[in-house]
């Protein structure tokens, strides 16, 4: 079947907003086109060669971000604190693992979100539901909630301003190995996690200083002066990406989603006969696919052939999140299946989205524990079956936030979660949590 960026459109699609005024979506849409690509695809390429280094065991994935990223916390202290807490946790894992660490966050278009309902009831009030700043407002008001295909030029815009800071983060000096210490978040500088931070950075500044009088240093050596933090969100608005969609003229003729480097498709649109599986299968990018509990074996083996059909390496990401309660019970099989029939992806472990719950205070909230529990038998089921953990997705900030409770370093408690609850959908690791887990991790691996 031929494929075009626009073939999407002949098939059934989930979670779509209904815009009322075609004429302002077409215009936004023949606008967004023109824009200029918000990555290169040899970038995507880089990317996919690196996620078959992970498929192979030989680096680990690390992706995390914001569940959604909003127009109003749209700001530099956010990112940077995102951006110093990615290269900490960064650092435990390398040192641990003692293997490269591919960093892709979930930032810069990462604003459409899929709901559980199509409605919204407060107080007998009835409204459609939020799906992301990039369709509608977050205000529970009967005009906020209008879709306004405008906002996808607003969402390109806050997603090229802030690939531009990561970008200049990431190659002006600021993730140079000699500043391992400017990295340590204030928040969290003099709790127990900070404090062996710290001392990593302590062993990290003596590799350097070793290094750099053996004849080399940060300034000749690149890999010790920059770094590369890769993009990605779930491809779930299609008129958003089909607008970005490019042939890559100048390189191997292919098109890629120049949204961001690697997209994923949600657990809740990967329906084989679906629209968003068409689309994914044209484009050249790295991809991912959720695979929650609901996920047959017959399925996923089909989904694979659709996705993946020449079995290249890194092409495809499986993001497992079933919950700790029900891994054990459905993972097993699938991943068997797809180690017995050869196929090649990267595996990884998004203990977020399985482990939803309410606290008795009223918030929607994760539990550190559970979160911790999936991942440790992610990599166990992997241990047992002889086939590589290769990352883990998460959903953190590098903010000081109260929305999942636990964790040694802070111990939320459900009480505490109104104090900073600023998420605009769901709950994500503050980053306190997310560097302990990140220890956590480490220490899994090694043993
Ligand atoms: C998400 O990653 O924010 C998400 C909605 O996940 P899932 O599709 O796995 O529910
Ligand atoms: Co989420």
């Amino acid at each position: 079947m031929r494929w075009t960026p626009n073939s999407w459109r002949d098939f059934p699609i989930k979670q779509q907003p209904t815009y009322e005024d075609k004429k302002a979506l077409n215009d936004v849409e023949a606008e967004l086109s023109s824009y200029p690509p918000l990555i290169f695809a040899g970038e995507a390429r880089t990317l996919k060669e690196q996620l078959a280094s992970v498929g192979r065991g030989e680096a680990f994935l690390l992706q995390g971000g914001d569940c959604a990223e909003s127009f109003t916390n749209f700001n530099t202290p956010n990112i940077k604190n995102f951006f110093k807490l990615i290269l900490q946790m960064n650092m435990v894992m390398m040192y641990s693992t003692g293997k490269p660490v591919v960093k892709v966050g979930r930032i810069a278009g990462q604003f459409a979100k899929p709901r559980s309902s199509d409605f919204e009831e407060i107080d007998g009030v009835k409204l459609p539901s939020y799906r992301g700043d990039i369709i509608n407002g977050v205000a529970f008001t009967p005009e906020a909630r209008i879709p306004n295909p405008h906002n996808m030029i607003r969402a390109y815009n806050q997603a090229s301003a802030t690939q531009n800071l990561l970008r200049a983060f990431s190659r002006g000096g600021f993730a140079d190995l000699n500043k391992v210490h400017k990295w340590n978040l204030n928040f969290i500088k003099d709790n127990t996690l900070g404090k062996r931070y710290e001392e990593l950075s302590e062993k990290i500044d003596r590799a350097v200083k070793f290094i750099s009088a053996c004849g080399l240093s940060s300034e000749q050596v690149p890999q010790l002066h920059q770094t590369t933090i890769f993009t990605s969100h779930e491809a779930l608005l299609l008129n958003y990406e089909e607008s970005l969609t490019k042939i890559d003229s100048e390189g191997d003729g292919k098109y890629y989603d120049c949204s961001a480097h690697m997209l994923w498709i949600g657990d809740r649109t990967r329906d084989l006969t679906d629209a968003h599986i068409e689309f994914f299968r044209g484009i050249a990018n790295p991809i991912g696919c959720k695979v929650g509990s609901t996920m047959g074996e017959d399925e996923l083996i089909e989904l694979i052939d659709v996705l993946n059909p020449e079995n290249e390496e890194g092409r495809l990401n499986l993001i497992v999140r079933m919950g700790a309660s029900k891994i054990q019970e459905f993972f097993p099989t699938l991943l068997r299946r797809v180690r017995d029939e050869g196929r090649n992806v990267v595996w990884s472990c998004d203990p977020m989205h399985g482990n939803v719950e309410k606290s008795p205070t009223g918030y929607k909230t994760r539990d550190f524990e559970n979160i911790l529990s999936e991942v440790e038998q992610f990599f166990a089921i992997h241990k047992e079956m002889g086939t590589v953990a290769g990352g883990i997705h998460l959903e953190m900030t590098g903010n000081d936030v109260t929305e999942c409770t636990g964790s040694t370093s802070c111990s939320i408690t459900a009480e505490d979660l109104s104090s900073r609850y600023h998420t605009q959908c769901d709950p994500r690791l503050n980053a306190s949590q997310a560097l302990e887990l990140s220890f956590m991790i480490g220490d899994i691996i090694n043993n």
